[in-house]
């Protein structure tokens, strides 16, 4: 089977997707390396999975802070007001812009489209967690409770 039958096949693609999450999880974030050893377990072109890699925006590229925050900046969560808000509100109180961490190391600000939750936007998602309805309030609560966990 040629490296582009390879990728289209459903199977693979599918076995793709988990390879670079549990890549993501050993590595950080996915870095060359994790990149080409996932190409080369699965016999896939290099560029075929940075290609994925970069597309999804479950999957990290470049170093990130303990907490990457993805604010979602789609349609429905426009709508509501929340997305800009939102980011502003966390520019603030975090120092950063989108695609910055802070000095600490604990947060990385980032802007994404859609979060598949557009029935209870705004939403934001921390790492793998998903937080909904999301208000100035909720934020507050949220950066407290994670900055907890580093105390
Ligand atoms: S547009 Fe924000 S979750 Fe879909």
């Amino acid at each position: 089977m040629s490296s582009e039958a390879r990728i289209r096949d459903p199977a693979r693609r599918s076995m793709l997707l988990t390879a670079l999450y549990i890549a993501q999880e050993q590595y950080g974030h996915l870095t060359p390396e994790a990149v080409q050893r996932v190409a080369g377990r699965l016999g896939l072109p290099v560029t075929e999975v940075y290609s994925m890699a970069s597309f999804y925006s479950l999957y990290r590229t470049k170093p990130t802070g303990r907490y990457v925050l993805q604010v979602c900046e789609g349609l429905s969560c426009h709508l509501v007001g929340g997305a800009e808000g939102l980011v502003d509100y966390l520019r603030s109180k975090l120092g950063i812009e989108p695609g910055q961490t802070t000095k600490d190391g604990l947060f990385t600000l980032e802007t994404v489209q859609c979060l598949a939750s557009c029935g209870t936007s705004p939403a934001i998602r921390v790492n793998d967690a998903l937080y909904e309805n999301m208000t100035m309030e909720k934020v507050d609560e949220l950066l407290e409770t994670l900055r907890g966990y580093h105390v």
